[in-house]
């Protein structure tokens, strides 16, 4: 692509208010502000997320801001709950905050103030933050090749406390993790407790991570390798969902016991939605969005799914399967301003059992089917993994005046995604950072290597 100055100019001001949002401590940029709204700070959006950084960090690295990011990765390494405590009110040891903030140290310099979700709203907690942190790390390394930094004793322990906090022993005997409501990008109550495929797909690709950043012959090598190999079995097999899954679970057979049944996890057939029956094409899928006992969650959830295709949780055939229904539905799915987080909304009696009649998260805005701009970095690395650039380009080419002149919304609302939700924030820092690492990988493809792997797990079958 060859920039025209009406992308350069676009650039530059998603450019400026990055450099803006930059939070400093001790001298040194370590993260940036989720907002710059005026209303940011009546929330907590006046905080550097973890998860919003993630969505930077790919333009800073693509444009050579190294230092921000490997002074991000080192704050939130020293605010890693590093002491084993039995006391509950305590984060578990491991764990890395949703967001930070420098605040007063009360003698007239300042200290970093975490939220594990203590102060949150509806107090939930992040289970997504070790993950994000792990995938920064890896296109950090890739992009810089800073191995030594990976390979310091600081960060190496944070790697390994992150593998212990999700390898240990648990209540379960299945290779998914089990997350609480609202513990992600999702954090309100959404009726994602369980397994929601978000989760799963940033584990494994954290996992991966961990994988190439540890030595060879570290402890926890063998256990990764497995674990890998479980999780991404499990997925491929029981959270894929196209027309011919659907006839198998429309005749499958319920209440199967024992080793080898087809319907393992006893989903009756009369949960399969109406809308799902023509929905899903001929030549697509897509990954489910929850799985458990007697359930599966037959929303379509772009940021896993896009995460399936990076992270190599889907196989190839599954990934392209993916992206043509992006294509197919792309009314649906990217509508007119991508993307659509959920498809479709949770109405009536569904959203009020769901997000507990939660107005913010009413159909077709928010989390319940809103739509979100700074997944544009993510859907465009997708599309350019599946051979599908000119979906992407498209995409991007025609979004980016409209967040411009609408002053970085953070999402977009109503059935089609054409309304700036009533409940936005604007200049909001992801939205930006989204937009212009989507139209930074437009042009350079290969750069959508520092966040995905391959779906051949060749390496990690130790
Ligand atoms: C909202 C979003 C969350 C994001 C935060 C800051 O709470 O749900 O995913 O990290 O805002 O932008």
């Amino acid at each position: 692509m060859t920039s025209n100055p009406s992308t350069k100019q676009l650039r530059e001001k998603a450019r400026t208010l990055l450099r803006e949002a930059v939070v400093e401590f001790d001298g040194r940029p370590v993260g940036m502000l989720a907002s710059l709204d005026s209303e940011a700070a009546r929330l907590n959006y006046d905080q550097v997320f973890i998860r919003d950084f993630a969505v930077a960090a790919v333009p800073l690295l693509l444009e050579n801001e190294t230092e921000i990011v490997r002074n991000f990765l080192l704050q939130c390494v020293r605010l890693q709950s590093i002491e084993q405590k039995f006391d509950c009110f305590e984060p578990g040891e491991g764990l890395m905050p949703a967001s930070f903030r420098p605040v007063s140290d009360g003698a007239g310099g300042e200290r970093i103030d975490p939220d594990f979700g203590e102060e949150s709203v509806a107090r939930v907690t992040p289970v997504d933050s070790v993950f994000w942190w792990l995938i920064i790390l890896r296109a950090y390394v890739k992009a810089t090749g800073d191995e030594e930094f990976a390979r310091t004793e600081e960060v190496q322990r944070g790697i390994r406390l992150v593998l212990e906090l999700c390898l240990a022993a648990r209540f379960e005997m299945q290779p998914t993790l089990l997350a609480p409501d609202g513990a992600f990008m999702i954090d309100r109550r959404m009726g994602v407790y369980g397994h929601p495929l978000e989760v799963q797909a940033l584990f494994l690709a954290a996992l991966r991570a961990a994988h190439e950043l540890l030595p060879q012959d570290d402890e926890h090598q063998e256990h990764v390798g497995k674990r890998v190999m479980h999780l991404v079995y499990h997925l491929r097999q029981y959270y894929w969902l196209d027309p011919q899954r659907l006839d198998a679970l429309r005749n499958g057979g319920v209440e199967q016991y024992g080793e080898d049944i087809a319907n393992a996890y006893n989903v009756y057939p009369d949960t399969i939605p109406k809308w799902a029956k023509d929905w899903i094409c001929d030549d697509g899928g897509y990954l489910a969005g929850n799985l458990g006992p007697g359930r599966l969650d037959y929303r379509f959830f772009a940021q896993g799914n896009l995460l399936a295709v990076l992270s190599g949780l889907a196989t190839d055939e599954q990934a392209h399967k993916i992206m043509r229904l992006f294509e197919v539905r792309r009314e649906h799915l990217l509508g007119d301003t991508p993307v659509k987080l959920v498809y479709p909304a949770a109405e009536d009696r569904d959203w009020q059992l769901l997000t507990g009649s939660d107005p913010k998260n009413k159909p077709w805005s928010y989390h319940n089917g809103g739509s979100w701009p700074f997944l544009l970095t993510q859907f465009t690395a997708a599309c350019q993994r599946t051979g599908c650039g000119d979906l992407a380009a498209e995409t991007v080419e025609g979004v980016g005046a409209k967040l411009a002149a609408d002053d970085w919304p953070e999402f977009y609302e109503g059935r089609d995604g054409s309304e700036v939700g009533k409940q936005a924030r604007r200049r909001q820092m992801w939205t930006a950072a989204g937009w212009l690492g989507a139209s930074l990988l437009l042009e350079n493809p290969d750069a959508a290597a520092l966040i995905s792997w391959p779906a051949d797990l060749a390496s990690e079958a130790c």
